[in-house]
């Protein structure tokens, strides 16, 4: 295997998206658009990975803190040529150099392979450039190619001549050449040109001039190589890029109501016959289990969900896991740490954070369960609130399994409830109640005979 180096370019301004924020900052599918790209790049198992950023000040950086890829700042902006010589310092000098754009993000990572693979050849190597045929090639770079359709030359739309201008196949700007070619013709860039810039693609007439190979690729689709320049191409793409991963749940075995209005931002992992209805949401890593129906609205983030589980309408899930054939909803909130167990039901307005509730167990109108165990086979009635935070710090309420929680009760924490225990509706809970009994917190109900309303004053008058 050769060794792969990758430059990415980000050091454009972005004017047309009317941004305090660096173009490649801005999110599609819930990542950065550079995020994208650099994932694309990962995935080919670099070497090293440049990105050379301009404008943003360290925002661009910041944000990737952490990673291992390395940050060359590019002051001022002469061109892709020059950008791409900024990159170097940052790269080994062996292998394949391949060079990407922070602001095309949804490059296909096989179409990579491919660009990559075609570089570094079977013996001596190759110059590998990315191209596209298109409708309406204006803005481009063109490919222009000899008698014997061998590439010659990239020309930019602002150098060329009125026949070049009909040229529909362009450079996508997509390059892959041995690192060492790259290094020895970068530094005989010259910018005499329209735009007076060092332009990268004059390395394919040196490449043709020295005679050596220069291969194209195409990509699969059209929209992987295509650039955001302006909100409106970022809605867009984002609807492209929805739409491919909609097509990709339905070849799986997922049933969706409407194809077009699903979201995932992240990775939704769904086994077979899956339904999910309009307008869901999926956020960071979600899994579902086979035949689980997901009703319209719901926000589903970082949440493992079981086989046969069906989640109502208006359900709001993050960092929770659900058990199989449980009941959800609607409108059900379940917060980091709620754990349920196999048929558990929990219904309208009902919240759970950080709590676990055993097989069976129902909590089906208006409560609030923070910091709880709850036991098997547990009702909790409408209106039960767990007390677990004191102003300052938080304690467990502990539910055994069979017992029956009245409606209205209060269960203030530290607290546990016996197995087999019954609370009375309405019992602010708190000492331990004992299993098996009723406990009942209730002041006597009584009637005082004769009692009135009181009347309205009469008004004075003056
Ligand atoms: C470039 C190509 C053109 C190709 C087109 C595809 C050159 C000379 N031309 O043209 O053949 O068809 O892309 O979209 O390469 N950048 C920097 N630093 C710079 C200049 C640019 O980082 O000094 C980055 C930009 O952020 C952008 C990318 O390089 O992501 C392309 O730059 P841009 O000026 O848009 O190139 P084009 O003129 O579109
Ligand atoms: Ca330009």
């Amino acid at each position: 295997m050769t060794a792969v180096q990758v430059a990415i370019l980000a050091a454009g301004k972005g004017t047309r998206m009317k941004s305090a924020h660096p173009k490649v900052l801005h999110r599609l599918a819930g990542k950065s658009l550079l995020g994208h790209v650099v994932d694309a790049a990962e995935a080919l198992a670099p070497e090293r990975i440049a990105v050379v950023y301009g404008h943003g000040g360290e925002a661009v950086p910041t944000a990737f803190a952490g990673s291992r890829v390395s940050f060359v700042l590019q002051e001022p902006q002469l061109g892709t040529g020059h950008a791409v010589q900024q990159a170097l310092p940052a790269l080994a000098e062996d292998g394949v150099t391949l060079i990407l754009y922070g602001d095309v993000p949804l490059i296909a990572v096989d179409t990579l392979q491919k660009v990559c693979a075609a570089a570094a050849g079977d013996t001596d190597g190759a110059l590998c450039v990315l191209t596209v045929e298109l409708d309406n090639p204006k803005g481009y770079g063109r490919i222009v190619r000899d008698g014997a359709g061998d590439v010659k030359a990239i020309v930019e739309e602002k150098d060329a001549t009125e026949a070049i201008k009909l040229i529909r196949e362009i450079n996508t700007g997509i390059i892959a050449l041995p690192s060492a070619w790259l290094r020895g013709w970068l530094s005989q860039l010259r910018n005499d040109n329209a735009q007076r810039e060092y332009y990268l693609t004059d390395i394919i007439g040196m490449a043709a001039a020295e005679g050596k190979p220069i291969r194209t690729v195409q990509p699969h689709n059209e929209w992987e190589v295509m650039g955001i320049n302006s909100r409106d191409q970022l809605a867009q793409l984002e609807r492209v890029h929805q739409m491919a991963t909609a097509q990709i749940l339905m070849r799986d075995g997922v049933t969706l109501a409407d194809p077009a209005r699903i979201d995932v931002r992240g990775a939704l992992r769904c086994e077979p016959d899956v339904t999910i209805d309009v307008g869901c949401v999926f956020e960071g890593f979600v899994s579902i289990g086979a035949g689980s129906e997901i009703g319209p609205y719901c926000v589903i983030r970082d949440s493992e969900i079981g086989a046969g589980v069906k989640i109502a309408a208006y359900s709001h899930i993050a960092g929770a896991k659900v058990g199989p054939a449980a009941r959800i909803g609607p409108y059900a909130r379940l917060r980091p740490g709620a754990d349920l167990a196999e048929d558990v039901h929990v219904g309208n307005f009902v919240e759970i954070k950080q709590a676990t509730l055993g097989r069976g167990s129902k909590a089906n109108h208006l409560a609030y369960i923070g910091d709880a165990e709850i036991g098997r086979n547990v009702n909790v009635g409408a209106g039960t609130i767990t007390c677990n935070y004191d102003g300052a710090n938080k304690y467990l309420t502990v539910i055994e399994d069979d017992a029956f929680i009245g409606s209205d009760t209060q269960l203030v924490a530290p607290v546990r409830v016996g197995r087999g225990a019954t609370l009375g509706a309405g019992t602010t809970l708190t000492k331990d109640a004992p299993p098996g009994e009723l406990t009942i917190s209730r002041a006597k109900q009584v009637t005082i005979a004769g009692w009135k309303r009181p009347v309205k004053a009469a008004k004075k008058t003056s």
